[in-house]
Protein backbone atom coordinates (compact mmCIF):
# COMPACT_ATOMS: atom_id res chain seq x y z
CA UNK A 1 0.00 0.00 0.00
CA UNK A 2 0.94 3.49 -1.02
CA UNK A 3 0.99 6.34 2.01
CA UNK A 4 0.25 9.42 1.20
CA UNK A 5 0.75 12.53 2.64
CA UNK A 6 -2.53 14.96 2.74
CA UNK A 7 -3.36 17.96 3.55
CA UNK A 8 -5.40 18.85 6.11
CA UNK A 9 -8.64 21.40 5.05
CA UNK A 10 -9.40 24.39 7.27
CA UNK A 11 -7.40 27.90 8.22
CA UNK A 12 -4.54 25.80 9.05
CA UNK A 13 -2.59 23.75 6.33
CA UNK A 14 -0.65 21.58 8.37
CA UNK A 15 0.32 17.93 6.61
CA UNK A 16 -1.11 14.90 8.28
CA UNK A 17 0.67 11.41 7.16
CA UNK A 18 -1.34 8.53 7.24
CA UNK A 19 0.64 5.49 7.78
CA UNK A 20 0.71 1.69 9.61
CA UNK A 21 0.46 1.64 13.63
CA UNK A 22 4.48 0.90 14.71
CA UNK A 23 4.90 -0.12 18.37
CA UNK A 24 6.08 3.52 19.15
CA UNK A 25 2.77 4.71 18.97
CA UNK A 26 0.97 2.63 21.47
CA UNK A 27 0.93 5.03 24.36
CA UNK A 28 -0.41 7.67 21.98
CA UNK A 29 -3.43 5.01 20.50
CA UNK A 30 -4.21 3.96 23.31
CA UNK A 31 -5.30 7.20 24.94
CA UNK A 32 -7.25 8.17 21.93
CA UNK A 33 -8.69 4.99 22.24
CA UNK A 34 -10.08 4.52 25.66
CA UNK A 35 -11.23 8.36 25.37
CA UNK A 36 -12.80 8.54 22.09
CA UNK A 37 -13.91 4.59 21.21
CA UNK A 38 -15.01 3.11 24.65
CA UNK A 39 -18.17 2.31 23.97
CA UNK A 40 -18.99 -1.19 25.92
CA UNK A 41 -15.90 -1.78 27.00
CA UNK A 42 -12.46 0.20 26.99
CA UNK A 43 -9.73 -0.68 24.90
CA UNK A 44 -6.97 -1.87 26.87
CA UNK A 45 -3.10 -2.08 26.14
CA UNK A 46 -3.75 -5.74 25.03
CA UNK A 47 -6.50 -4.79 22.90
CA UNK A 48 -3.62 -2.56 21.07
CA UNK A 49 -1.06 -5.30 20.75
CA UNK A 50 -3.56 -7.63 19.50
CA UNK A 51 -4.81 -4.96 16.70
CA UNK A 52 -1.05 -4.65 15.66
CA UNK A 53 -0.30 -8.60 15.82
CA UNK A 54 -3.37 -9.86 13.99
CA UNK A 55 -3.87 -7.06 11.00
CA UNK A 56 -0.81 -4.92 10.80
CA UNK A 57 -2.10 -3.70 7.07
CA UNK A 58 -5.08 -2.55 8.68
CA UNK A 59 -4.26 -0.47 11.58
CA UNK A 60 -3.31 2.96 10.43
CA UNK A 61 -2.48 6.39 12.49
CA UNK A 62 -2.82 9.93 11.07
CA UNK A 63 0.22 11.77 12.32
CA UNK A 64 0.37 15.64 12.37
CA UNK A 65 4.10 17.20 13.14
CA UNK A 66 5.21 13.91 15.57
CA UNK A 67 1.66 13.42 17.07
CA UNK A 68 -0.89 10.84 16.40
CA UNK A 69 -4.14 12.72 16.02
CA UNK A 70 -6.56 9.82 14.77
CA UNK A 71 -6.25 5.78 13.97
CA UNK A 72 -8.22 3.63 12.50
CA UNK A 73 -8.05 -0.66 13.08
CA UNK A 74 -10.08 -3.11 10.56
CA UNK A 75 -9.82 -6.45 10.39
CA UNK A 76 -11.28 -9.22 7.49
CA UNK A 77 -14.05 -10.55 8.60
CA UNK A 78 -13.70 -14.97 8.24
CA UNK A 79 -16.22 -17.23 8.65
CA UNK A 80 -18.84 -15.31 6.38
CA UNK A 81 -21.35 -17.90 5.30
CA UNK A 82 -20.93 -18.90 1.37
CA UNK A 83 -24.75 -17.94 1.47
CA UNK A 84 -24.20 -14.16 2.83
CA UNK A 85 -21.42 -13.59 0.43
CA UNK A 86 -24.10 -14.59 -2.44
CA UNK A 87 -26.50 -12.19 -1.21
CA UNK A 88 -24.02 -9.58 -1.00
CA UNK A 89 -22.09 -10.36 -4.19
CA UNK A 90 -18.99 -9.63 -1.90
CA UNK A 91 -16.00 -11.45 -2.50
CA UNK A 92 -14.21 -10.88 0.94
CA UNK A 93 -15.71 -9.06 3.96
CA UNK A 94 -13.74 -6.43 5.80
CA UNK A 95 -15.04 -4.66 9.17
CA UNK A 96 -13.98 -1.37 10.55
CA UNK A 97 -13.45 -1.95 14.41
CA UNK A 98 -12.28 1.14 15.91
CA UNK A 99 -12.06 4.67 14.41
CA UNK A 100 -10.94 7.68 16.67
CA UNK A 101 -9.96 11.00 15.60
CA UNK A 102 -8.59 13.76 18.77
CA UNK A 103 -11.43 16.17 18.79
CA UNK A 104 -9.59 19.07 18.35
CA UNK A 105 -8.34 17.65 15.05
CA UNK A 106 -12.10 16.49 14.12
CA UNK A 107 -14.11 18.08 10.83
CA UNK A 108 -11.13 18.38 8.70
CA UNK A 109 -11.09 15.35 6.92
CA UNK A 110 -8.84 13.34 8.96
CA UNK A 111 -11.62 10.80 9.41
CA UNK A 112 -12.25 10.03 5.84
CA UNK A 113 -9.26 10.16 5.37
CA UNK A 114 -7.83 7.08 7.53
CA UNK A 115 -11.18 4.72 6.04
CA UNK A 116 -10.50 5.65 2.22
CA UNK A 117 -6.54 4.50 3.02
CA UNK A 118 -8.08 1.38 4.80
CA UNK A 119 -10.15 0.61 2.08
CA UNK A 120 -7.39 0.81 -0.17
CA UNK A 121 -5.48 -1.95 2.05
CA UNK A 122 -8.70 -4.16 2.14
CA UNK A 123 -8.83 -3.42 -1.46
CA UNK A 124 -5.29 -5.05 -2.08
CA UNK A 125 -6.57 -8.01 0.40
CA UNK A 126 -9.22 -8.89 -2.01
CA UNK A 127 -11.93 -7.67 0.28
CA UNK A 128 -14.73 -5.49 -1.41
CA UNK A 129 -17.49 -5.22 0.68
CA UNK A 130 -17.24 -3.65 4.53
CA UNK A 131 -19.51 -3.90 7.68
CA UNK A 132 -19.29 -1.69 10.86
CA UNK A 133 -21.63 -0.50 14.12
CA UNK A 134 -21.67 2.87 14.94
CA UNK A 135 -22.67 3.38 18.85
CA UNK A 136 -26.28 5.17 18.38
CA UNK A 137 -24.89 8.27 20.10
CA UNK A 138 -21.89 8.84 17.99
CA UNK A 139 -23.98 10.84 15.31
CA UNK A 140 -21.08 12.37 13.79
CA UNK A 141 -19.62 9.23 13.19
CA UNK A 142 -23.09 7.65 11.18
CA UNK A 143 -22.86 11.29 9.43
CA UNK A 144 -19.45 10.10 8.18
CA UNK A 145 -20.24 6.79 7.42
CA UNK A 146 -23.42 7.95 5.33
CA UNK A 147 -21.17 10.46 3.50
CA UNK A 148 -18.99 7.42 2.23
CA UNK A 149 -22.24 5.06 1.35
CA UNK A 150 -22.68 3.03 3.35
CA UNK A 151 -26.11 1.59 4.26
CA UNK A 152 -28.18 1.31 7.41
CA UNK A 153 -29.16 -2.42 7.53
CA UNK A 154 -30.08 -2.79 11.24
CA UNK A 155 -30.27 -1.50 14.42
CA UNK A 156 -28.88 -2.74 17.37
CA UNK A 157 -30.58 -2.96 20.49
CA UNK A 158 -30.77 -3.87 24.12
CA UNK A 159 -33.24 -3.70 27.13
CA UNK A 160 -32.71 -4.62 30.97
CA UNK A 161 -35.20 -7.51 31.63
CA UNK A 162 -36.43 -7.63 35.57
CA UNK A 163 -36.31 -10.78 37.02
CA UNK A 164 -39.42 -10.71 38.08
CA UNK A 165 -41.60 -9.45 34.85
CA UNK A 166 -43.94 -11.46 33.06
CA UNK A 167 -44.98 -10.50 29.36
CA UNK A 168 -48.16 -8.67 28.90
CA UNK A 169 -49.72 -10.34 26.10
C1 LIG B 1 -16.29 10.02 13.85
C2 LIG B 1 -14.95 10.72 13.78
C3 LIG B 1 -13.84 9.67 13.62
C4 LIG B 1 -14.94 11.66 12.57
O1 LIG B 1 -13.63 12.17 12.38
P1 LIG B 1 -13.39 13.54 11.58
O2 LIG B 1 -11.94 13.61 11.27
O3 LIG B 1 -13.98 14.67 12.31
O4 LIG B 1 -14.25 13.26 10.25
P2 LIG B 1 -14.11 14.04 8.87
O5 LIG B 1 -13.59 15.42 9.10
O6 LIG B 1 -13.36 13.20 7.93
O7 LIG B 1 -15.63 14.12 8.42
C5 LIG B 1 -15.99 13.94 7.07
C6 LIG B 1 -17.48 14.19 6.95
O8 LIG B 1 -18.24 13.37 7.83
C7 LIG B 1 -19.35 14.11 8.37
N1 LIG B 1 -19.15 14.37 9.79
C8 LIG B 1 -18.07 14.04 10.55
N2 LIG B 1 -18.27 14.39 11.84
C9 LIG B 1 -19.49 14.97 11.89
C10 LIG B 1 -20.25 15.53 12.94
N3 LIG B 1 -19.80 15.58 14.22
N4 LIG B 1 -21.48 16.03 12.65
C11 LIG B 1 -21.96 16.00 11.40
N5 LIG B 1 -21.29 15.47 10.34
C12 LIG B 1 -20.06 14.96 10.59
C13 LIG B 1 -19.34 15.44 7.61
O9 LIG B 1 -20.10 15.25 6.44
C14 LIG B 1 -17.86 15.61 7.29
O10 LIG B 1 -17.64 16.42 6.17
P3 LIG B 1 -17.63 18.04 6.35
O11 LIG B 1 -16.74 18.33 7.53
O12 LIG B 1 -17.08 18.50 5.06
O13 LIG B 1 -19.05 18.44 6.61
C15 LIG B 1 -14.70 11.56 15.05
O14 LIG B 1 -15.79 12.44 15.25
C16 LIG B 1 -14.51 10.74 16.30
O15 LIG B 1 -13.40 10.32 16.61
N6 LIG B 1 -15.59 10.48 17.03
C17 LIG B 1 -15.55 9.72 18.26
C18 LIG B 1 -15.29 8.24 18.02
C19 LIG B 1 -16.28 7.62 17.06
O16 LIG B 1 -17.45 7.96 17.01
N7 LIG B 1 -15.76 6.67 16.28
C20 LIG B 1 -16.53 5.96 15.30
C21 LIG B 1 -17.29 4.87 15.94
S1 LIG B 1 -17.39 3.50 14.86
Amino acid sequence: MSFRRVFQRGPKLRRVLIRRYENRDEKRVLSLAQEYASWDATPTEADIQGFFASEPDFFLVAEMLGDIVGFVYGRESKNVPDEVLRRWRATKVGSVEVLAVEEHHRRRGIGAVLLNHLFEAFKERGIDTVTLSVPADQSGAKELYDKLGFETRGYFMKRKLQPNSRAEN
